[in-house]
């Protein structure tokens, strides 16, 4: 019995979650989708197949979902995923097995996990909810699921709970809002599909012109030119905001648009503490699974 997991991560939380349930389970092995992605076909061997990725705006990247569309899963028996996100509800479960419905199959089990967020430095007040104490709580108690989901996978057991968002504690601002987010959440998958490519992305004065925002740019969209990082507008982004997240000087930032209003420059920034930009650009190396 061996597993695969595959996995795609921006800021490092879906890495990191991989990782550690890679430590729980026997004979796996953990592998970029990036890397395969533009394969034509891409065909797993594992008889154990999960997916581990980020949820943006009420649904799956789309490299999530081009990458689960590619692959050939006839060796599982049995298929799993894990989301993680910064605390509303996702369809991404819902979505996945859409496309599973294609080739005959769908997840065995699925489990949405939250983590601090890597899009709060968008927002105002990040100060207030990215703090030290919550990204200590929130990471064990994602390791005290894993603790319980690894069992699960182990077991082979089916486990399919709609998600229904991080009931725990959302965001004050949030609260008056959530009854009409559960109800809308489903016909927002739409509009998450568009999520990736709206950001407008500059550099500031304080930009050194050290070239880690193109090394880590999971698409390759970030050219440095006159020493400086430019975004080229032929090359669709990833919306994965490891550039925003990783500048070393918090550099990067996000223009406003007229329907999301960008505190990139007061905030802070977000990574996984364990997971480093070099872990994250390795994503984009690996060409073939062993
Ligand atoms: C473009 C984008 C959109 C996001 N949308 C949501 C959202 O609607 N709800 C939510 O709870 N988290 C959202 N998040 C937060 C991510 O789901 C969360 O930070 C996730 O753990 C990131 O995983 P990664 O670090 O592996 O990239 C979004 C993040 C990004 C970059
Ligand atoms: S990582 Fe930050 S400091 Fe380095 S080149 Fe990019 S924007 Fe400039
Ligand atoms: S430009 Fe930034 S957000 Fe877009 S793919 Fe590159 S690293 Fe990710």
């Amino acid at each position: 019995m061996s597993t695969e997991i595959y996995y795609f991560s921006g800021t490092g939380n879906s890495l990191h979650v991989a990782k550690e349930l890679q430590k729980r389970l026997p004979d796996t092995d953990l592998i970029p989708m990036l890397g395969l992605v533009d394969n034509e076909i891409i065909i797993a061997k594992g008889t154990s197949i999960g997916f581990v990725f980020p949820h943006y705006a009420s649904t799956l990247p789309k490299i999530v979902r081009t990458f689960v569309n590619k692959l050939n899963v006839e060796s599982a028996e049995y298929l799993f995923a894990i989301v993680t996100r910064g605390g509303t509800e996702t369809m991404a479960f819902l979505e996945t097995d859409k496309i599973l419905k294609g080739k005959g199959r769908r997840l065995d089990s699925f489990y949405a996990i939250t983590m601090p967020s890597g899009s709060e430095p968008l927002v105002k007040g990040y100060a207030t909810r990215i703090t030290k104490e919550r990204i200590l709580r929130l990471e064990s108690k994602m390791l005290e699921r894993l603790d319980s989901i690894h069992k699960t996978i182990l077991a082979r057991e089916i486990s399919r709970i709609r998600d229904t968002g991080d009931g725990n504690r959302p965001p004050s601002y949030m609260v008056p809002f959530l009854p009409l987010l559960r109800l809308i959440t489903p016909l927002l998958v739409p509009l998450g599909k568009l999520v990736e490519s709206s950001f407008d992305f500059y550099h500031d004065k304080k930009c050194t012109g050290c070239g880690l925002c193109e090394e880590v740019c999971l698409a390759d969209r970030i050219r440095m030119e006159d020493r400086f990082p430019v975004w080229q507008d032929t090359i669709k982004c990833h919306g994965c905001f490891a550039c925003l997240n990783f500048c070393p000087l918090e550099s990067i930032q996000i223009k406003s648009k007229f329907y999301l209003k960008s505190y990139t420059s007061q905030n802070g920034r977000y990574h996984h503490p364990n997971i480093t930009a070099k872990e994250i650009a390795a994503q984009k190396k690996v060409s073939s699974i062993k």
